[in-house]
C-alpha cells in the first residue's frame, strides 16, 4: 500500500442534504463534533452526499443543490476548517460514481437486502402508498454507494452516529471482498462512534431525525428552541414535582447530559428524588442549549451571506478530494486489469 506507517491516517465522513439541508443537533453531537476534533490529527474529508439524497428525492432533484449549501454552512459553522479538511459535494467528484459501479458488480444482492435501513425505507414508502415503482435500484444500492464514498479515499476511520453501524459493516465486507478478488487496495474502514452521543434522542423520545419531525436544528432561533424544549417528552409518570423521574429515559435529561457534562448529574439526582419539576429542567435546558447554539447560529448566517465564497470553498474542496480519488481509482483499475 502507498501509505507509510507514519503517514497521517485518513478519515472520511458524509451527511445527506435531506429536506432543506439544515442539520440537527443529532447530526452535530453524533458526528460533526467528532469531525471537528479529528480534523487536526487526521487527513479528513467532509462530504455532502447529494446522490444519496436522490435515492428518495428524485422528484425534487432541483432543490438538492441549495440543501447542499445549507449542509456546508453547518459544517463550517460547527468548526470545520475547509483549509485543513476539504468540504465537497459528492456529485462534483465523478469518481464516486465509477467506484460505485465497480463495487456494485461484486456486492451480493443478499447483503443489500438485509440492511435494516433499506427495509425501513421500503416500508415507509409502501406505507405512504408510493408503491413499488418508488423503490429504485439506486435505493437498494445506497450502502454500496456509501462504501464507494469511504473506500475512494481509502479511509481508515469513519466518524458517524450509531445508526450508521450497519452501513459501516457492509463497507468493510465489500472492502474485504474486493481485496480478496483483486489484491490489497483498501484498508478496512473502522467506525468511530462516541458513546454518550451515539444516538441523540429527538423531542418525542425516538432517535432525532428529520423524517420524524422531532428535531432541534442548528439553525433554529432561540425562540424555536424554547418552544420545542418546553413541549418535549419527559418521564410520563412524573406528573408533579415530587414524583420521581427516570432521567435515563427522559429526553430533557438526556439532552442535558450531552450539553452539560459537568453539571448534569446533580440535576439527574434531583429529578430522581422528586426534588425538581420538569418545567424547571426544561427552562434550564433551553438556556444551556441556546448558549451552546448561539455562536453556531451567528456563524452560519455570516457564512450564508456570501454564497459565492461558499461555492468557491466547495469547488476547491472537490478539486482536492478528486486528486485523492483519482489516485485510488488508478490503483483500483490496475488491480482489476483495466487500463
Ligand atoms: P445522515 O445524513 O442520516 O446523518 C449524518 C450523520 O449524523 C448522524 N446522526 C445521528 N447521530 C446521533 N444521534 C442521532 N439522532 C443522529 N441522526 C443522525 C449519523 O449517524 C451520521 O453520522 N448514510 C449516511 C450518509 C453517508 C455517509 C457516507 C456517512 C453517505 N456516505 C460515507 C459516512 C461515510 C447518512 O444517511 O447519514
Amino acid at each position: 500500500m502507498a501509505e507509510t506507517s507514519n503517514a497521517r491516517k485518513r478519515i472520511l465522513s458524509g451527511m445527506q442534504p435531506t429536506g432543506t439541508g439544515a442539520l440537527h443537533i443529532g447530526n452535530l453531537e453524533g458526528a460533526l463534533r467528532n469531525w471537528v476534533r479529528m480534523q487536526d490529527e487526521y487527513e479528513m474529508y467532509c462530504c455532502i452526499v447529494d446522490w444519496h439524497a436522490l435515492t428518495t428525492r428524485y422528484t425534487e432533484s432541483g432543490e438538492i443543490w441549495e440543501a447542499c449549501l445549507q449542509v456546508a454552512a453547518d459544517y463550517l459553522a460547527a468548526g470545520i476548517d475547509p483549509k485543513k479538511a476539504p468540504v465537497f459535494v459528492q456529485s462534483q467528484v465523478k469518481e464516486h460514481a465509477e467506484l460505485h459501479l465497480l463495487l456494485s458488480m461484486i456486492t451480493p444482492l443478499g447483503w443489500l437486502e438485509r440492511i435494516p435501513s433499506f427495509k425501513e425505507k421500503r416500508d415507509i414508502m409502501v406505507e405512504k402508498g408510493e408503491g413499488d415503482e418508488s423503490i429504485s435500484y439506486g435505493l437498494m444500492g445506497y450502502p454500496c454507494l456509501q462504501a464507494a464514498d469511504i473506500l475512494l479515499y481509502r479511509a481508515h476511520a469513519v466518524p458517524v452516529g450509531k445508526d450508521q453501524a450497519a452501513h459501516l459493516e457492509i463497507s468493510r465486507e465489500i472492502a474485504r471482498r474486493f481485496n480478496r478478488l483483486y489484491g490489497d487496495v483498501f484498508p478496512e474502514p473502522q467506525s468511530h462512534i462516541s458513546e454518550t452521543t451515539a444516538v441523540v434522542p429527538g423531542l418525542d423520545g425516538r432517535k432525532m431525525s428529520k423524517s420524524y419531525g422531532n428535531a432541534i436544528y442548528m439553525a433554529d432561533s432561540a425562540d424555536e428552541v424554547k418552544q420545542k424544549v418546553m413541549n418535549a417528552f419527559t418521564t410520563p409518570t412524573k406528573l408533579r414535582k415530587s414524583d420521581p423521574g427516570i432521567p435515563e429515559s427522559c429526553v430533557v435529561c438526556q439532552l442535558r447530559r450531552v450539553y452539560d457534562p459537568e453539571g448534569y448529574l446533580t440535576s439527574w439526582d434531583e429529578d430522581r428524588a422528586g426534588e425538581r419539576g420538569c418545567v424547571q429542567s426544561k427552562r434550564e435546558l433551553v438556556d444551556i442549549l441556546n448558549a451552546a447554539l448561539e455562536p453556531i447560529r451567528l456563524k452560519r448566517q455570516e457564512i450564508l451571506a456570501d454564497r459565492a465564497e461558499l461555492e468557491r470553498i466547495l469547488a476547491d474542496g472537490a478539486d482536492r478530494a478528486r486528486e485523492t480519488a483519482e489516485n485510488t481509482m488508478r490503483l483500483v483499475r490496475s488491480a482489476m486489469g483495466f487500463k
